[in-house]
């Protein structure tokens, strides 16, 4: 008799302060297929670029508790901005917690750019953050790199139509400070711009390379789940989450993210409503 393995399936607690880390989500779905995939959007509480480090950090700490209770093995913190702001305390409170972060891609710019003058379009939660000058010297000490805070950005792409007028202006606005200083790369240092990553790349020209680390980020994820399932550290398949169905909760408006989800994904998502 032959016994066939059931694919490892492991349950992956994603967040963000609303729809931009569904880009990271989508990342994560095409590396791993099989992963119950849990993700809250904490779209009652966005901006987070706008808002101080210890909002974020309360904010994150509330949802990474929700997920890990909903038996969350890895946590993916799926925005830069709680990233700078709540990494550090969310690994404190969870130390086996298998956390990920994300941060702007300055490394990747670095081996992309021709001319050495990178543009990093970020919050500015981000951009003021202790954790991003660690990273720019880190991997950016040798670069120009020109800084655009991309105030009101995230905030119209929340409203959930990437294609509105608002949306467009803003970032027609920012590409122009970065288009005028000759920048050759762009990193797009936060996650909701990937959504919008026609819009810039239009304004910036064909020539400029934009720079998206959400494939990194499933890498990572991809590379956490390895460990884990040599770990022997495995869930059964469990019924209110199954495999295959993404759970997605929001603290904003559900229909939004409907819209949303039924533009972007392409998996099947079950959506609910959170009070956090
Ligand atoms: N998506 C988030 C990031 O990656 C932040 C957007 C916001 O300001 O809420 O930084």
């Amino acid at each position: 008799m032959t016994t066939t393995a059931l694919p490892f399936s492991p349950r992956i607690g994603v967040f963000d302060s609303g729809l931009g880390g569904l880009s990271v989500l989508r990342s994560i779905r095409q590396r791993l297929p099989h992963a119950q995939l849990l993700y809250v959007a904490d779209s009652g509480h966005a901006p987070y670029g706008e808002r101080g480090d210890a909002y974020v950090c309360d904010r994150s700490l509330v949802i990474a508790d929700f997920l890990y209770r909903q038996g969350a093995q890895l946590l993916v913190i799926a925005c830069n901005t709680a990233t700078a702001a709540a990494a550090t305390a969310v690994r404190a409170r969870y130390p086996d917690g298998r956390i990920v972060g994300v941060e702007p891609g300055l490394k990747p710019a670095a081996t992309l750019t021709r001319n050495g003058r990178v543009g990093v379009m970020a919050t500015n939660g981000t951009l003021r953050s202790e954790r991003f000058r660690l990273l720019a010297q880190a991997h950016a000490a040798h670069l120009d790199l020109r800084l655009q805070p991309c105030t009101g950005l995230a905030a119209a792409i929340e409203a959930g139509e990437v294609d509105a007028l608002t949306v467009r202006e803003r970032v027609a606005t920012h590409c122009a400070a970065l288009r005028e200083q000759g920048v050759d790369t762009v990193v797009l240092g936060c996650t909701h711009y990937p959504f919008v990553a026609h819009h810039i790349q239009a304004e910036m020209g064909p020539d400029v390379r934009l720079v998206d680390t959400s494939d990194a980020v499933a890498r990572r994820t991809e590379s956490l789940v390895a460990a884990l399932a040599a770990s022997g550290d495995k869930l059964p398949a469990h019924a209110d989450h199954p495999a295959q169905v993404a759970h997605l909760w929001t603290t904003g408006d559900l229909v939004t993210l409907q819209g949303f989800v039924a533009r972007w994904l392409d998996f099947p998502c079950a959506l609910d409503a959170l009070k956090a």
